[in-house]
């Protein structure tokens, strides 16, 4: 049975405020939202009801903020855990310790997932001073307990110089699973752009370093679509023949397997970008996705550049780094290199 996976934002609390977050991009003073437990087992039971009626097998992403700084982050992974779902969690490292990771990795965690933008300079200017080494430290008892340590780096020209030397790090702090996701501009450094062919270029060295770490044991998630332009230039991809043209075969999950939810119950398409459909605490989930809101955000043939190309149902660039320069998602990739 096909997985569906849900964000789930339990709260805004957070030891950081990085210049690129997305919840704290338009106002640093934000009023911190956190949803009650009652409240998240609402909203669970909604997602469970949703999967039951699509034969799906819910996964929960739970994230912030920062999960373990919410009151009730542990009746919550015990619901999880007597409902047999799994989840991994997206947070900080600041309230880990062998004990908590043990702790968590009972409750059925798979993965938690770490950020890191940057080496320790440019790291530590994003999010804060001694964030870096807290992070590295963090790495190995996570591991220890079991759980698979995921790191992750929002790409920026801020940091677009150092991403090479975070894998070299990430594999040498034995890290499980390494991805990145570009930055999607919201009110920060909108400026902050980079050129196509220079992320083809940095995608070619990152290629390269993938082979040389090809022993390593290592996961390199190729999340970014654009990996599939990439892959498919380079002969490495081709395109299946007899498939249905149309079902979407990859890229973009927005719309296709995926929803967020946010503190306040408020359901999204995609968090990236602003793409609210409805609320969980008041809206069937089964409805939101089945339903006209959510249609919006799956009319492949609005797309103005991908619906011309082939690698349409393959690929669709990330439809919210073209909303953040453009306010429009169906606009053209900003870093798409194809001419089409
Ligand atoms: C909202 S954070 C929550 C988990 C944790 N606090 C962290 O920072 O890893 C989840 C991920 O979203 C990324 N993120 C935040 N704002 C973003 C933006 N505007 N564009 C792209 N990614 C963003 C963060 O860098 C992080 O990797
Ligand atoms: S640590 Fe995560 S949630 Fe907190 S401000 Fe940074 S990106 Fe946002
Ligand atoms: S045009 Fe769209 S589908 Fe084609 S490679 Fe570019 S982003 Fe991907």
């Amino acid at each position: 049975m096909e997985y569906f996976a849900y964000q789930f934002h339990i709260t805004d609390h957070c030891d950081q405020r990085c210049e690129h977050c997305y919840i704290f991009s338009e106002d640093h003073q934000k009023c911190l939202d956190e949803m009650i437990i009652e409240n998240i087992e609402k909203v669970i039971a909604n997602c469970v009801a949703m999967c039951k009626q699509l034969n799906r097998r819910p996964y929960f992403y739970i994230t912030g903020g920062d999960p373990l700084l919410h009151p009730d982050f542990w009746q919550l992974a015990a619901s999880l855990k007597n409902r047999n779902i799994p989840f991994g969690i997206l947070g900080n490292p600041f309230h880990l310790n062998d004990q908590i990771c043990q702790r968590l990795a009972e409750h059925g965690c798979r993965k938690y997932q770490l950020s890191i933008d940057g080496l320790r300079e440019t790291h530590d200017a994003i999010r804060k001073p001694g964030s870096f080494d807290t992070t590295i430290e963090k790495i190995d008892c996570i591991r220890k307990a079991g759980i698979d340590c995921a790191v992750m780096t929002t790409v920026s020209g801020t940091n677009k110089h150092e991403i090479e030397a975070i894998v070299d790090l990430v594999v040498a702090n034995q890290v499980d699973i390494f991805a990145f996701a570009r930055y999607c501009p919201t009110g920060f450094e909108k400026e902050n752009h980079i050129d196509p062919l220079e992320y083809k270029a940095l995608l070619s060295r990152l290629w390269k370093k993938f082979e040389d770490y090809q022993d390593a044991e290592i996961t390199f998630n190729l999340k970014d679509h654009l990996w599939n332009l990439f892959l498919y230039e380079k002969g490495l991809f081709e395109i299946p023949e007899g498939l249905d043209a149309q079902v979407m075969v990859d890229g973009c999950n927005c719309g296709n397997c995926h929803m967020t939810i946010l503190p306040t119950g408020d359901v999204y398409a995609c968090r990236r970008m602003e793409s609210q459909i409805g609320n969980a605490l008041s809206d069937s989930m089964h409805d939101l996705f089945v339903g006209k809101g959510m249609d919006a955000y799956r009319q492949y043939d609005q797309f103005e550049k991908c619906a011309k190309c082939e690698l349409l149902r393959f690929c669709r660039g990330c439809p919210a780094v073209a909303y953040g320069y453009t306010k429009n998602m169906y606009a053209a990739d900003p870093q798409c290199w194809k001419e089409v």
